[in-house]
Formats: structure tokens, sequence, C-alpha cells
């Protein structure tokens, strides 16, 4: 199969990367950091979560974030709803697209949503539903696709059922989390064969952690066999605060600048992306997790 000529990039790192901080990041450094991403032509920014504050204290200024961002044209800003609450704050707050997130492992959805994965797709009925009724897109996810902190490896049918009943429920498109970052191209081919025999490919999206380096090598396998979404995060940043040792998403500019060389269209400006990774890790005082990111920064001080 022809690999893709256009990919879509979802920018996760004001979500999934800062929601792993330990210090509070100001609310005007996220609004900046989201403003930025979109005038670099990013076409969707996971901007937030509107989780319950007491789980995840770094995402409590969600309203203030959203509500902060000048909202660019093109650009989609979905934001994570556990359950109604969630969604209805978000609502309050303008949202105009969510995402609700699920689990291939019965351990990890205890330990991150405090409940049973079937408990959870009956939480989300109504917020698909209150969704569909507003006309509001709604984004799935499932984690630990490959591997679970707590469980060990996850059968490929598994997190596809979760996928194909994510997406029958309504979500446009299933985000496929490896949450831990445990797998290899061999795993990550599996698991999408899996999940290829329940839905197309331009419903599905890869969301790869690094913690062991494959991401990039992951997303080629997909892109190998039609995978056309992926999900990012600027300079690496991120983690999961409900898995202990994983490392951040796949670093946008690692992403970008793989699809660039590849001939693959994103839209992105890579050169301001890497100056926003730069930006950000010093602004939270962290090292920059691109390495694209870093290579570019040192060419364009030289
Ligand atoms: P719970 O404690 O079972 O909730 O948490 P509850 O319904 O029993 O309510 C308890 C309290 O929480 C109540 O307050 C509610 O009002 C409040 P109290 O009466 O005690 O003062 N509450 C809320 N507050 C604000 N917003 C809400 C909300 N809901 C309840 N939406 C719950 C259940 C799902 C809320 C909780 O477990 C939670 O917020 N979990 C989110 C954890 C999280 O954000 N994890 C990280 C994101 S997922 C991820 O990173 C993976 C991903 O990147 C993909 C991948 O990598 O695999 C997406
Ligand atoms: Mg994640």
């Amino acid at each position: 199969m022809p690999l893709p000529c256009q990919v879509k990039i979802v920018e996760v790192g004001p979500r999934d990367g800062l929601q792993n901080e330990k210090q509070v990041v100001p609310t005007a450094v996220k609004i900046e950091l989201i403003d930025r991403l979109s005038a670099a032509g990013l076409p969707g920014i996971e901007a937030t979560s509107f989780v319950s504050p007491k789980w995840v204290p770094q995402m409590a200024d969600n309203s203030a974030v959203l509500q902060g961002i000048r909202r660019r044209p093109g650009t989609a800003y979905p934001v994570l709803t556990p359950n109604l609450q969630g969604f209805d704050s978000a609502m309050q707050a303008g949202a105009t697209e969510v995402a609700i997130f699920a689990a291939a492992s019965e351990s990890f959805s205890r330990k991150n949503i405090n409940c049973s994965i079937a408990e959870s797709l009956k939480r989300f009925e109504p917020v698909i539903s209150a969704a569909s009724a507003l006309e509001i897109p709604v984004r799935g996810y499932v984690s630990c696709v490959v591997g679970c902190p707590y469980e060990g490896e996850i059968d490929p049918a598994a997190a596809a059922t979760v996928a194909r009943t994510l997406a029958d429920m309504g979500c446009y498109e299933v985000s496929l989390g490896d949450t831990i970052g445990v797998g290899t191209p061999a795993s990550i081919r599996r698991l999408l064969e899996a999940c290829l025999r329940q839905l197309p490919a331009k419903r599905l999206a890869g969301h790869y952690h690094d913690t062991y380096g494959m991401a990039i090598a992951n997303i080629y396998a997909s892109l190998e066999l039609g995978i056309a979404t992926f999900d990012a995060s600027v300079a690496g940043l991120g983690g999961c605060p409900y898995a202990r040792g994983a490392s951040g998403n796949v670093a946008s500019e690692d992403v970008v600048y793989l699809l660039h060389g590849l001939g693959i269209e994103t839209g992105i400006d890579l050169a301001k992306l890497a100056a926003i990774g730069d930006w950000i890790s010093s602004a939270i005082n962290r090292p920059n997790g691109a390495k694209a990111g870093r290579a570019l920064c040192a060419k364009a001080t030289e």
C-alpha cells in the first residue's frame, strides 16, 4: 500500500503533555502555547481536560484556558470529558469538540477513571447523546492498546473491540493509545490489523508515547497500513499520571520531520514548531524531548 500523501497531526501537548507536570503551569503559558501552535498550522490542538481537579490538579484551569485562547479558523480544539459533568462544564466554557477516553485494560480503566471498561462505556452514552444533540464532534481514545502498566501485554482483539464500540457509539475517530510506549512495529502492526478488521483506516489514529524510543518506528509501520492521523506532543511533553514511568508522547517536531522527509504534507511550519518546543521547554524548565526540534534550533542559531 502506498503511504498516505497527507497526514493530520493532533497536537496533544497542552493536555497530555502538561497534565503530567508537577509544578502548576501558569494559565497564561498554556494559552500562549496553544496560540503559538495554531499559528504554526496545527489543524487540531487538544487544549485541556474537564476532569476532576482532585485527580489531575494541573487541568483545574480548563475553562480559563479555553476561554483565553485566540481561536484560529480551521483549527479544532478538542477537550477531554470523562463524564456528563465534564461535558457540561466544557460546553459552558465554549468547547466545540470533545474526546472521551476508555481503556483496553480493566486495571488501567479503574486507576484512570475509577470504573470498569463496561461502566465507562455506559458513562459515555449520555455524553455522546448530549454532544450529538448539540452537533459537537466526539473523538474517542482507547488507552493501553498494546500494554498495560498493571496487566502487561494486551490482546489486540480486546483493544479492537473497545475501538469498534466507541466508533459505533458515535465517535468520528478513535485514537489508539500506547499509553506506556511499549509497542514495537510488530505489536503495533498486530494491533492495527485487528482494528482494521473492525474499522477503516480513516477512522483510526495513532497515539504513541515514546518511552522505549519506538514511537517514530511505530508511526512508520502505521503509515504503511494507511493510518493518516497521529497524536503528538510538542517537545515530547508529558507522560500519564496513572502510568508510572511512561514518558511523553512522540515529539511533534520529530513526527513532522519524518513526514516532510517522506514527502507527506502536514500543513505545519516545522521551523515555527521547533521554536515553540524550545520556548515551552524553557518556560516550564524541562529538557526539550524533540530530537529534530533540538537539531533545528541549534542550526538556526549557527
Ligand atoms: P470519581 O471520584 O469516581 O467521580 O472520579 P465521582 O463521579 O464519584 O465524583 C467525585 C467528585 O469528583 C465529586 O466532587 C464530583 O463533583 C467531582 P465532590 O462532591 O467530591 O466535591 N467530579 C468532577 N469534577 C470536575 N470535573 C468532572 C468531574 N467528575 C466528577 N468531570 C472521574 C471519576 C472520571 C471524574 C475521575 O476519575 C477523573 O477525573 N479521571 C481523569 C483522569 C485523567 O484525566 N487521566 C489522564 C487523561 S487520560 C490519558 O492521559 C490517556 C490518553 O492520553 C491516551 C493514552 O495515552 O492512552 C487519553
Ligand atoms: Mg496519552
